[in-house]
């Protein structure tokens, strides 16, 4: 099949959260099983291994109502089958730092930033020669994808394609004023509450992408029954219940290659299932680059985006009550002002047990991971959540809460690999801390925990088989 990916991030290139982990990962595993793929994104000034572009002597020219945007296309190889493409233009994406917003907010001039996206993808596709079976976009940057699709380029060979959409958040919309329909030359019969773009007297991209796609996905089997209840479904829940038959649960992957304690590369020390020798190692030195004293208590971390949606304010409340005991307590985050000063607070009171990086650092996040006894994730909801993945992968234990894809991966009970609590609330959490502590004071039973978490396989490759299905399914129409 010829697969055409549309994201607004793509790793290592670039990346806020999982969705560039995964608009890096999934394609990769697509091609791997024959398909030809190709990956179109932003060439934003911020973009890790910029040296790997060059140009493919192709542009493209958006042709809005409000004045065009066009630039040039380059070209990255991200593995030997695998093409990514990258839209460049100096006022969307070159003049400015940042992905979507700044210290300031979103940018002003989202909507024609991800406008241009959207159709810029598909003119690429075009221009390139490539006609796509699928056209695979993510997210609300990209939900203009189908509805583009489906008007501009009607008459066109990649009508033919059948699209994809995937909700990997449903909370974030990219909802614009209704202005943004006359600039961006969006039909105003599309404006419409019922099957259209219009939300609440606004237009919201990610519900062009709900309502004009082909399939729709979501991240986890779990998630995609939560979004289609109102507590989880943001007002959209109605319309996808409505397109529930077209609404499928897949859940992510993780790159074993790069998350693999036995090859990992930013890792002080190596180590696998049966030999956690280095994973002591990692422990030690995790320490020392945190300023924290060696020692034998149990590690507790985080590596998140500190927002509403990780319940990092729930982890606030209960530290001072978690650090009365002997443990530890390292992160690295970056996001809202509060729970950063929050953060920084609650360190500078117990300066020998805690210590919170503020920033966004891959290799970093490699460390903690590997370093760590435990790792937080009390997320209010998540979709799907690497990161409890990739610390199963390296022996750590996950503390959760029950919620979207973290109850597809983790597993609780006494024979489980991670710990669970259900309530958002203190008491609960404080609950699941306490339970880590009793584990780690049985150290037979943490090996069993920890190998088992190890032992799982969440490689790409069967949820790649499943996207895979769907998309012939599709095409089979
Ligand atoms: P979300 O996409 O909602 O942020 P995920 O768990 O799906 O949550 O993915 C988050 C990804 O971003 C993971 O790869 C995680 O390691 C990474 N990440 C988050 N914060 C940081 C940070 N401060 N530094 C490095 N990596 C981070
Ligand atoms: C989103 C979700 C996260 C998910 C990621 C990749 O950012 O918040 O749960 O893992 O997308 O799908």
């Amino acid at each position: 099949m010829k697969i055409l990916f549309i994201s607004s991030e793509v790793a290592p290139f670039s990346k806020t959260g999982g969705l560039g982990d995964v608009a890096g990962a999934l394609p990769a595993a697509l091609a791997a099983l024959g398909h030809d793929v190709k990956v179109v994104t932003p060439r934003y000034r911020e973009l890790r291994d910029a040296a790997r572009l060059t140009p493919t002597g192709q542009s493209l020219t958006v042709r809005f109502p409000a004045g065009e945007a066009s630039g040039p296309i380059l070209s990255a190889r991200l593995s030997a089958h695998l093409e990514v493409l990258f839209l460049e233009n100096e006022f969307l994406y070159g003049n400015r730092d940042g992905l979507y917003g700044d210290a300031w907010g979103e940018f002003g001039d989202n909507a024609r930033r991800f406008g241009y996206l959207s159709v810029g993808a598909l003119q690429a596709a075009q221009r390139l020669g490539f006609v796509p079976d699928i056209i695979h976009a993510n997210d609300w940057q990209t939900g203009l994808v189908p509805v583009a699709l489906q008007r501009g380029f009607r008459a066109t060979p990649l009508a033919h394609a059948k699209s994809v959409f995937t909700i990997h958040n449903l909370a974030y919309q990219g909802h614009f004023p209704k202005s943004v329909m006359g600039e961006l030359g969006l039909p105003w019969e599309l404006y419409t509450a019922e099957g259209g773009l219009e939300f609440y007297d606004q237009v919201n991209f990610l519900k062009g992408g709900l309502a004009f796609s082909d399939a729709l996905t979501t991240v986890s089997p779990t998630y995609a029954r939560e979004i289609q209840a109102p507590e989880q479904g943001y007002g959209l829940d109605g319309l996808l219940r409505r397109r529930s038959h077209r609404l499928h649960g897949i859940l992510n992957g993780i790159d074993a290659h790069e998350w693999d304690p036995q090859a990992d590369p930013f890792l002080p020390a190596r180590f696998g299932p049966h030999d956690l020798t280095g994973k002591a190692a990692c422990k030690r030195e995790l320490l020392k680059r945190f300023g924290l004293p060696d020692g034998d208590a149990p590690v507790f971390a985080i590596v998140s985006r500190l927002a509403w949606q990780k319940g990092m304010d729930l982890l606030l409340d209960v530290l001072p009550t978690a650090l009365q005991a002997d443990i530890r307590f390292v992160g690295i985050g970056t996001g809202e002002g509060p729970l950063e000063e929050g953060l920084k607070a609650l360190q500078a009171r117990h300066p020998k047990q805690m210590a919170f990086h503020i920033g966004f650092d891959p290799a970093l996040s490699h460390q903690v991971e590997a370093g760590a006894d435990f790792f937080l994730m009390p997320s209010r909801y998540e979709p799907c959540g690497l990161n409890q993945m990739y610390s199963l992968r390296y022996g750590t234990v996950p503390i959760v809460r029950a919620t979207g894809g973290l109850v597809d991966t983790v597993e609780g009970g006494l024979d489980g690999n991670g710990i669970l609590f259900e309530t958002f609330h203190p008491a609960a959490l404080l609950a699941a801390i306490r339970r880590a502590l009793a584990l780690y004071a049985d150290p037979p039973r943490l090996g069993e925990f920890r190998r088992r978490g190890m032992e799982k396989d969440f490689s790409w490759d069967a949820s790649a088989r499943k996207y895979e299905a769907l998309y012939a399914d599709l095409m089979a129409e």
